[in-house]
């Protein structure tokens, strides 16, 4: 393993997690820099770790030497323009989600990426958990069989004191409501786990805060293999939950239900019969648990520059995310089904915004 990679952190509210994990993988990362406008919060962060510096401007960070990878953890509006000069200084990106508002700014920054040849790894960090991973496990070896329909219930709670952050709740800042904002992980599990929609439906509204952007949605997608799934997102749930079930013709799955953790641990895993529960056991017998989240993240990716391959997730990951929502906007506004892909030519190509209800 060569030196550990230099990275800075940019914005310190979830930045502050992100530290954690950084934290966790020590031997692969060094953290240079704790970036906040605010110099108090990046101050009480950069006090966790001995030798990190502070700054309040990201032009200042872009200009440092020893900065590998920039790890963007700003208000959503802020992303593309900080990534596209992160990649323009010459460094890797992290950003937390969502990337962008539109497949357009996904296109360019892909293109920019390209170009520099620097990473963009888009921040989904419920890719990385051990039930998860021990679904993959019998996806890879076919013991599922065919998916039927899956069903993902986001039922979070925010109130007054969350939007209380003047960037929460505001189309312009925020760039969308609960679909972008706290749905899109389980909703990129489902496309990640179950490939790409094909058709979708959408309904939005807007019903537990005084707020401009949407924080219930319903929606029901028919995938390109001709699953069926069903989102249903609050933010007005008395019981946090965030819960995946997926009817495939040999198994039935259903992720943990912890809110913010629905990848990690327990899963269950339900045969339909004796010989599928014997493949089930054999294939999980040896399962070792690896890093999850944040940490699962960042492990892979500090993993990944050494060898010179893809991040753990792809700029493409995103585009199918983006895409995505812009379709779930796009019908929820137009009462439109909406088929994928979306093309350049599509209305909503260019951003979901001017979707959004007035
Ligand atoms: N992956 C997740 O699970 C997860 C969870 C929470 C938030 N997020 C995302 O992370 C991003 C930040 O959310 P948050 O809740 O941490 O917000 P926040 O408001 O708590 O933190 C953002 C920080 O950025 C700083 N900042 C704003 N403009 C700046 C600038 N120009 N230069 C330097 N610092 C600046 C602010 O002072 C603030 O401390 C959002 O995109 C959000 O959607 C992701």
């Amino acid at each position: 393993m060569s030196a550990r990679r230099r990275i800075a952190i940019v914005g310190c509210g979830i930045g502050a997690q992100h530290l954690d994990a950084l934290l966790l993988a020590q031997d692969l990362w060094e953290v240079r820099v704790l970036c906040d406008r605010d110099l108090g919060r990046a101050k009480a962060q950069a006090a966790r770790v001995p030798g990190a510096e502070v700054s309040t401007s990201l032009e200042e960070v872009l200009a440092r030497e020893d900065v590998d990878v920039v790890d963007i953890c700003l208000p959503p509006a802020l992303h593309v323009p900080a990534v596209r000069a992160a990649l323009q200084a010459g460094k890797h990106v992290v950003c937390e989600k969502p990337l962008a508002s539109s497949l357009a700014e996904i296109d360019a920054i892909a293109a920019l990426a390209r170009t520099t040849g620097r990473v963009v790894c888009p921040v989904y960090q419920y890719r990385f958990g051990n039930g998860l991973r021990k679904l993959w496990r019998l996806i890879e070896a076919g013991v599922p069989g065919r998916a039927l329909v899956a069903t993902v219930e986001t039922h979070w709670d925010r109130g007054p004191a969350y939007y209380r952050v003047p960037w929460r709740g505001r189309k312009e800042s925020e760039l969308g409501g609960v679909l972008v904002s706290h749905a899109i992980h389980a909703h990129d599990l489902v496309t990640e786990i179950l490939g790409p929609a094909r058709r979708v439906h959408a309904f939005t509204a807007t019903r537990v805060n005084c707020i401009e952007t949407e924080d219930c949605a319903a929606a029901c997608l028919e995938m390109a293999d001709g699953a069926l799934v069903t989102l249903s997102v609050t933010l007005g749930s008395a019981e946090e939950i965030t819960r995946l079930r997926f009817c495939f013709a040999h198994l039935t799955v259903e992720s943990a239900l912890s809110p913010y953790r629905p990848s990690g641990e327990p899963w269950r895993f339900v045969p339909r019969d004796a010989e599928t529960a014997a493949e089930v056991k054999t294939l999980l017998e040896d399962f070792r648990p690896g890093p999850e989240g944040f940490h699962g993240l960042f492990t892979e990716l500090a993993l990944s520059l050494e060898e010179g391959e893809e991040p753990p997730v792809t700029l493409a990951d995103a585009r199918r995310s983006i895409e995505l929502a812009t379709a779930l906007y796009y019908a929820a506004a137009t009462h439109e089904m909406v088929e994928l892909p979306l093309r350049t030519s599509h209305p909503a190509y260019s951003g979901w915004l001017r979707w959004l209800p007035a």
